[in-house]
């Protein structure tokens, strides 16, 4: 397979210093909801809006999940990997996920906090990358979280044995049946699964320009608490 010819010239957008907010997380905050397309600031754009998702979802159109972001981490003996997961929040402490703390992640974590995530929305032609280092967000919180997932979710949850071999699906659908009746009523917070938060050390935003002459500004974080911001060669 030769995808040398498989090129896009960029030209949606530019970035420059002066369009840039002080803190990152304000920054990323905007480039989400432009990206998640919910800028409704008027009834007209929030019909807009209405209409573009049903076009959207009619036309099997829709942009994929702008809230997807993937996550790298490294395990002990310095060997990477990545793979998808959702971001369901983002504050002053950072950006929060959910998964299975027994996980491949979650044992690499657990053995290295240092983790990086890059979002990428090509409608946009954008990417924002940022690294950090990652604890466990409380358990009251996950548990918040957790309830209010959809029921066969969270059943999912206690059933999946994140990462590990199985000998097939049947195994798996099983467990999930065998489960269901185990929590007639509210399925509890498994002990092994709940959200992750990587607080911020560097953020980098980067938009295509043609060319490949891509405007990147990079924030580093001070000892101050304030952000460096630079601009960095495409
Ligand atoms: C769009 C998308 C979203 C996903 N979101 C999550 C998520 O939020 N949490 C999660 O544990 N896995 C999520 N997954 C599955 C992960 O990519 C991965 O298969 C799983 O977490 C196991 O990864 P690991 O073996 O590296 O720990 C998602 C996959 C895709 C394609």
């Amino acid at each position: 397979m030769n995808l040398g010819d498989f090129r896009e010239d960029y030209r949606r957008g530019e970035l420059d210093r002066s369009g840039l907010d002080v803190n990152p997380l304000a920054q990323f905050e905007t480039w989400f909801q432009q990206a998640a397309g919910e800028r409704a600031q008027s009834r007209w754009r929030k019909i807009g809006i209405a209409l573009y998702k049903l076009w959207s979802a009619l036309g099997n159109h829709r942009p994929p999940d702008s809230n997807a972001m993937t996550l790298a981490t490294v395990d002990q003996s310095g060997k990477p990997s990545t793979r998808t997961v959702l971001l369901k929040s983002a504050d002053e402490r950072g950006f929060i996920f959910y998964t299975n703390y027994d996980s491949r992640k979650g044992r690499e974590l657990a053995e290295n906090p240092h983790a990086a995530l890059t979002f990428f929305w090509p409608e946009l032609e954008r990417q924002v990358s940022v690294a950090g280092t990652i604890a466990k967000l409380p358990a009251a919180e996950s548990a918040a979280y957790f309830h209010s997932r959809p029921r066969g979710s969270q059943i999912g949850a206690w059933a999946s044995p994140q990462s590990e071999v199985i000998p097939n699906r049947a195994m798996l659908e099983a467990k999930w049946r065998k489960l269901e009746k185990q929590f007639p009523q509210e399925v509890p917070l498994p002990p092994n699964w709940g959200g992750y938060i990587l607080w911020p050390e560097r953020m980098e935003f980067w938009q295509g320009r043609p060319s490949r002459l891509h405007d990147r500004f990079s924030y580093l974080r001070q000892a101050d608490g304030t952000w460096k911001i630079e601009r960095l060669a495409p």
